[in-house]
This record gives C-alpha cells, sequence and structure tokens, in this order.
C-alpha cells in the first residue's frame, strides 16, 4: 500500500516516461494530467508520496503544494534554472525538487525516500490512535481483570475493523456499553448509533421499524418511511436482544446483511446501505442455532467478530474498581461527597454472586450512597434485599414489630427516593395508610427525595 506514488503533469509524454520508470523500481503508479484532478483524490490517508511538474495549465505544482495535507510528501520536478522557486517550494513545505533533466536513478531513490517518510508516519499516526483509544476506552470501560482487559484490546481493534460484531453476555453485563464503544472510538464516530431492541417491538411492526415503509403500504401508512437500517446509514445499527426476532424475519434481515440494500414496505426500490450492524444476545446462539431456534446462517452472518463479556462473579477483581467508579459517579449526580467504603463491606460486596452483573453493582452503589445519608440499612441487606433488625432484647413484640415497620418504610423510601407512589405499590398500601405510619414514625418524603 505505502509504495503508492501520484505522478502529475500535463504532458503525456513525460507521464509515461516517469510512469514506467518507477513501475519498473517497483511502485504502484497512478498519473494525472490535472492537478484538480488528482486533488480530489488526495486526503488525509493518502498512503504514498505524490511527484508533479510545477508549470502546469490551471492549478499549478506550486498551488496544489498548499492545497495538500502538510503530510504528504510532495516532489516537484522544476524547469532548468529555476533555483528561486525551488527554494520557496522548499520553504513552503515541499519534500525535494528536482530540476530537469534528471536520470531516473535520482528520482527513483528520492520517491523511495519519501515513501519510507510516509510509511513512518502513517504508522507513528496510529500508534498514537491505538494508544488514545487505549485510555479514552480506560475511563469508560471499567476494570483490571485480564478478562476486562482483554476485552478493551480487542474492541480497540474491532472498532478500526468496521466488522460486523456478535456481542454475547449475561443481563448487565455492559453489552450495549461495549457497542457504543466499538462505534465511537471506530471510524463511523461522527455518523448516528441507532440502537434498536428486537424484543421490544411487536411482531407485526418488526419489518416497517427496520426496513422502513412506504405510503399505503399498510392501513394507517400515511407517509413513507424509512427505517432504521436507513437512519442508521453511514454508522452503525445496534440490534439488542436478537435471539427473540422471528424466524420468518429472520432470513429477510439476512437478505439485507447480505445485499447491503433494504427495501421499504410496500416498495420494489431498494435502497443501498453502508452500514455497520452490532448486535447482542444473552443466549448462548450457537445452542439457539442448533436447537432450530434461531437460523444458522443468520448467526454465522452476525458473527464476523464475537465479544463475550463474562459475568462480574467470574472476574471479582472488576468489583472493586467498578464499585468506586459508579460511588464516585452517583456522588456527582446527587452533589455529595464520596463514601468510605469499611474493609467489611468491600468483603461483603466481593463475595456477593450478582446475578444482575454490572447493572446491579451500580444501582447498588447508588442506594449505598442515599442511604448512607439517612442510616440506612446496612449493605449485607441491601444486597439480599431483606430488612433485618439489629440483634434487640428487652423491648414488647409491638415495638420491635414497630421499629420493623418503621425499617421497612424507611428503605422502601429511600429505594424510591421519596416517590411516595412506588412505595404505595410496592408495600401494597392504600395512601392514607402510608401516611399515617410515615407520621407516626416521623418519616418525611422530603428527606428521601434525590438532590
Ligand atoms: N466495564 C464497565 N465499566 C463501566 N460501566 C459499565 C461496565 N459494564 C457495564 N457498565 C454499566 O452498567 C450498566 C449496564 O450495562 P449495559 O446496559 O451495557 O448492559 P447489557 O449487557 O446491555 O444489559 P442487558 O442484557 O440487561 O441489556 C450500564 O449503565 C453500563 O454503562
Ligand atoms: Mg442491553
Amino acid at each position: 500500500m505505502t509504495n503508492l506514488v501520484y505522478i502529475i503533469d500535463d504532458d503525456q509524454s513525460v507521464r509515461e516516461a516517469l510512469d514506467e520508470w518507477l513501475t519498473l523500481a517497483g511502485f504502484t503508479v497512478q498519473a494525472w494530467a490535472s492537478a484538480e484532478v488528482a486533488l480530489k483524490n488526495i486526503d488525509e490517508a493518502f498512503s504514498g508520496a505524490i511527484v508533479s511538474d510545477v508549470k502546469m495549465p490551471g492549478m499549478d505544482g506550486m498551488e496544489l503544494l498548499e492545497k495538500i495535507p502538510r503530510s504528504i510528501p510532495l516532489l516537484l520536478i522544476t524547469g532548468h534554472g529555476d533555483i528561486s522557486m525551488a527554494v520557496s517550494a522548499m520553504k513552503k513545505g515541499a519534500y525535494d525538487f528536482i530540476e530537469k533533466p534528471f536520470q531516473p536513478t535520482r528520482l527513483v531513490d528520492a520517491v523511495k525516500r519519501a515513501c519510507t517518510q510516509r510509511k513512518l508516519y502513517l504508522e507513528n499516526q496510529h500508534l498514537k490512535q491505538v494508544l488514545e483509544h487505549q485510555q479514552g476506552l480506560e475511563s469508560v470501560l471499567i476494570g483490571d481483570s485480564p478478562a476486562i482487559k482483554r476485552l478493551r484490546q480487542q474492541i480497540g481493534e474491532l472498532a478500526q475493523l468496521d466488522v460486523d460484531v456478535l456481542i454475547q453476555g449475561d443481563t448487565g453485563t455492559g453489552k450495549e456499553l461495549v457497542a457504543r464503544c466499538l462505534h465511537d472510538f471506530g471510524k463511523r464516530q461522527k455518523h448516528p448509533f441507532v440502537p434498536i431492541n428486537v424484543a421490544a417491538i411487536p411482531e407485526q411492526l418488526i419489518e416497517s421499524e427496520l426496513f422502513g415503509h412506504v405510503a399505503g403500504a399498510f392501513t394507517g401508512a400515511q407517509k413513507s418511511q424509512p427505517g432504521k437500517f436507513e437512519f442508521a446509514n453511514k454508522g452503525t445499527l445496534f440490534l439488542d436482544e436478537i435471539e427473540s426476532m422471528p424466524m420468518h424475519f429472520q432470513v429477510k434481515v439476512l437478505r439485507v446483511l447480505q445485499e447491503r440494500e433494504v427495501i421499504r414496505l410496500g416498495s420494489h426500490q431498494s435502497v443501498s446501505l453502508n452500514v455497520r450492524v452490532i448486535s447482542a444476545t444473552k443466549e448462548n446462539l450457537q445452542q439457539a442455532a442448533v436447537d432450530g431456534r434461531f437460523r444458522s446462517d443468520l448467526y454465522y452472518r452476525l458473527m464476523v467478530a464475537e465479544i463475550r463479556i463474562p459475568a462480574l462473579r467470574e472476574r471479582k477483581e472488576d468489583i472493586a474498581p467498578l464499585f468506586a467508579h459508579f460511588l464516585r459517579q452517583a456522588a456527582a449526580k446527587h452533589n455529595k461527597e464520596t463514601p468510605e467504603v469499611s474493609s467489611e463491606e468491600w468483603i461483603i460486596l466481593e463475595t456477593h454472586d450478582w446475578p444482575g452483573n454490572v447493572r446491579e453493582l451500580k444501582n447498588l452503589a447508588e442506594r449505598y450512597l442515599l442511604g448512607r445519608e439517612f442510616q440506612e440499612v446496612p449493605l449485607q441487606e441491601m444486597l439480599s434485599g431483606k430488612i433485618v433488625l439489629p440483634e434487640e432484647t428487652g423491648s414488647s413484640l409491638n415495638q420491635r414489630m414497630a421499629d420493623y415497620e418503621k425499617a421497612i418504610l424507611k428503605a422502601e423510601l429511600s429505594r424510591s427516593k421519596g416517590n411516595i407512589f412506588q412505595v404505595m405499590e410496592v408495600l401494597d398500601l392504600p395512601r392514607r395508610t402510608l401516611n399515617q405510619k410515615m407520621q407516626r414514625y416521623g418519616l418525611k418524603r422530603e428527606d428521601f427525595l434525590n438532590s
């Protein structure tokens, strides 16, 4: 790739001669008769060097020099005795100039050096970008376990490759976050990321949602509308819970993925697509394919690359940094100080099973932060979902029942951040009863509101 050379000269015989010399020397040559046209094919990613005549009708070599990115080496071919022009070209950033007439070897040597310089520059840029992405990813995708380190590396690589990816992981492991990272750190970052939860769309609407429709395609379709595939054009379409896609529709999606074009419902015209498709599933899709619940051809089409995110209990090293991260986040959100977590509490966190994975941990961090404010339930009880009263002796049954009731009300008020309707629903209490009990125990809704 990097031994590409553009030759720009209005004189056809010169172009042919240069083309021949450089091709013989092993370069991939593309010749242009005008600088304007060549310029349209030159951008930051151009991987080689440019050899251009100075004197040309229209845009000349000096003007071209000003228009191309500075990092691309440009060799100018100057007329005999045109030294002052050559000097000013070098000052303006030309890589080299060659005075006519010249020996082919002089040209070949200079072009070789220019191409090497370009190659080094691009490699350096690439490394810089990978490093930046790595640092960027570290602040978004938290975790120190080998699995998460590998995941960050995999995302860094796959983001650049721009292939379709299938993400597998249990609930709350971070599938959507990973999909967003693949988009945000890839070439499509400036274009839309369109998430769609396949499980949430009623079966009869799925085709129009994804492919769009034209006016009159079905009752109620008053005007033509693009589907999610078209919305995601140039960007990324995220198909979440792909396992719940109806079988009869899977074959249509397969066609779209293969042809990279979509036909709106009720139309005959296809729209071509430039979309990256990332899908996610909680299920073992391969097994679903074996069992006949998912088309195996679609499975193979979706998993050009595959990312598996392990459950949180399989990477316990991540619990502490994640909890600390979410605690800081929650503290910032509620304008509070980040509380200290005791060593007993860290042990509780690390020995919990985390069936809800990172999402459960994130929710707990927020409840923990708010609970601290109200001398709330200890961590262990938050996790078990039970309210346990401290060991008590000496008080009457009525008193203990009352303490227990108060603790439950406090916990629910805190959990719902003072949302009375939520507490009424969870505890199945009429509003009046709840009010009376809150009054009796001196509980005020305002104390639990979200700040
Ligand atoms: N490694 C991580 N670092 C920081 N935040 C994370 C990490 N993993 C998950 N999260 C956060 O945890 C929450 C749950 O993650 P996400 O929604 O991506 O999970 P999911 O796998 O899509 O869940 P579900 O299967 O329920 O849809 C999100 O708020 C996400 O930002
Ligand atoms: Mg999700």
